[in-house]
């Protein structure tokens, strides 16, 4: 447990960062202590802002002093509370926004080096500046923030070519739960001096120090993209699909997103402006994007070449390749804006599962007509990254629910989504993370050996438990309290 931050404590921090690293006005903090789902409402009694990393050392030495826990912020975009503090009030919000430098750019060495407030939109804009790009996105890229992706280890839409942000990140800079600055910016592509503790933090969830910096691969610029929308009997027929185009196009293919007709169907109730790609109806869709980068030849041919194969075997229903960049635009906003028509249209149990990629198509059909079954009145509208084996596998509630279903009902369809995915030797958290949301069914269904390793290791680097306290890592009695 840790403990409250005292009277004294508070004021050595707010001598040490000044006005605009300290804040303990109720106004300010309100909009950083509620999760971006509005699910975890927590409280703190500061919000501190360093500009620096010296300033971020001197923070978590003083806090490691008392014993005070901090909760680092980025954006405030996680999808499981994993930058929300609890509701007790003894923990300091530690904001990283004012640390929103890009330290270094270099287009001939292919890395930029962003402190950990840089929004991921901003670092795209700043690789494009000098004929680079930086090959992961997500819907939140105008908020998300480099610290938080690093610690979350995020994924997203572009997955599939560039991995996640572990295949991204080629060095670290991290302040330590005693305060010491762990130094590994450069980006050594190789390095055995031992345990990687650059691979440890990433995805850490800021529970064993805080990022402050990261160095980050670049790759060449788009110099052509094809987005094609396409409709499909089955995911099935979208996994032979990828095969195909695997074979016909390779590497160019970067993105490769499922589509559920109900999905699509939301998107064009609830967001405004936008229309149905095809003319039919389909069971299924998938969003395509290949990539070619500038002194490549264009993809388009032999992209337009592998879609009208997959139309005469019958793989594909019906199938259009943006014309302009701005019909890939509106392609791509009905696919980004699923999440925002779900939260529109009612409530849902979410789900982040992965399995090998080969057997999500059968996964999911079967496992959305035992759910359906099991729960009569539900409807399972699985979308997103099929391509790299992730499925947002959502359960909508009967249209009858009372209010609370999500914390009742939702329970138990979530134990039993998770139960199924475990026994298909998947994971139940594949691309959000852990946070506070599923901090239980982690303690539930992780494998023994890994979550006492995942202990051993909390307890090694912050004996004292002041960082992002009751995220990521369960304590052993944490199996048994709700999943709420
Ligand atoms: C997405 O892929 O759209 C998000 O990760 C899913 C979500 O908002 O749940
Ligand atoms: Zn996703």
């Amino acid at each position: 447990m840790s403990n409250h931050p005292s009277p004294a404590l508070l004021a050595a921090l707010r001598d040490r960062l000044g006005p605009k690293g300290f804040s303990s006005d109720s106004a300010d903090l309100a909009p950083w202590l509620e999760d971006w789902r509005r699910r975890y409402h927590g409280a703190a009694a500061a919000m501190l802002s360093p500009a620096s990393t010296d300033e971020v050392s001197d923070i978590v030495r003083f806090c490691a002093d008392e014993g005070v826990a901090l909760v680092p912020q980025g954006g405030n975009t996680s999808m499981v509370g994993g930058a929300t503090p609890g509701p007790e009030g003894d923990a300091l919000l530690l904001s990283m926004r004012r640390m929103n430098k890009m330290r270094s750019l270099s287009a001939d060495a292919n890395v930029a080096v962003a402190e950990a407030g840089v929004i991921l939109a901003h670092l795209h804009d700043a690789a494009a500046s000098v004929g680079r790009r930086f090959p992961l996105s997500l819907g939140a890229r105008g908020s998300a923030t480099i610290g938080g992706l690093v610690s979350t280890n995020a994924g997203g839409t572009q997955v599939l070519r560039f991995g996640t942000m572990r295949g991204l990140v080629e060095g670290i800079e991290a302040v330590l739960p005693d305060g010491s600055v762990f130094n590994s910016l450069a980006a050594l592509k190789k390095d055995n001096r031992g345990y990687d503790l650059r691979q440890l933090l990433i995805g850490a969830e800021g529970t064993l120090g805080v990022v402050t910096a990261a160095t980050l691969r670049l790759v060449p610029a788009v110099g052509s993209r094809s987005v094609a929308w396409i409709g499909l009997a089955s995911p099935e027929k979208a996994l032979a699909l990828l095969r195909l185009l695997d074979n016909a196009v390779g590497d160019a293919v970067e993105s490769f997103e499922l589509v559920p007709r109900q999905a699509l169907d939301l998107v064009l109730r609830h967001v405004s402006g936008t229309r149905a790609p095809l003319q039919g109806t389909h069971e299924w869709h998938v969003l395509v994007e290949a990539v070619a980068p500038m002194v490549a030849p264009d993809p388009e041919k032999e992209f337009g070449r592998a879609l009208r194969a997959a139309l005469a075997i019958g793989v594909v229903e019906d199938a259009v390749i943006a014309a302009s960049e701005a019909q890939a635009e509106a392609f791509w906003r009905l696919r980004d804006s699923i999440s925002e028509a779900e939260k529109k249209d009612g409530p849902a149990a979410k789900h982040d599962i992965s399995v090998e990629v080969s057997t999500m198509p059968r996964f999911m059909v079967e496992a959305a007509a035992e759910v359906e079954r099991r729960f009569p009145g539900t409807r399972v509208v699985p979308f997103g990254h099929l391509g790299d084996g992730n499925v947002h596998f959502n359960v909508r509630a009967p249209t009858d629910a009372a209010a609370g279903w999500i914390e009742n009902e939702g329970l138990a369809v979530t134990a039993f989504v998770h139960d199924l995915v475990t026994a298909a030797g998947g994971s139940i958290s594949a691309e959000h993370g852990i946070g506070q949301m599923r901090l239980s069914e982690l303690a539930r269904l992780g494998d023994p050996a890994r979550l006492a390793a995942m202990r051993a290791i909390k307890k090694a680097l912050d004996p004292k438990g002041i960082m992002n306290p009751g995220k990521l890592v369960p304590a052993l009695d944490d199996a048994q309290e709700s999943l709420a």
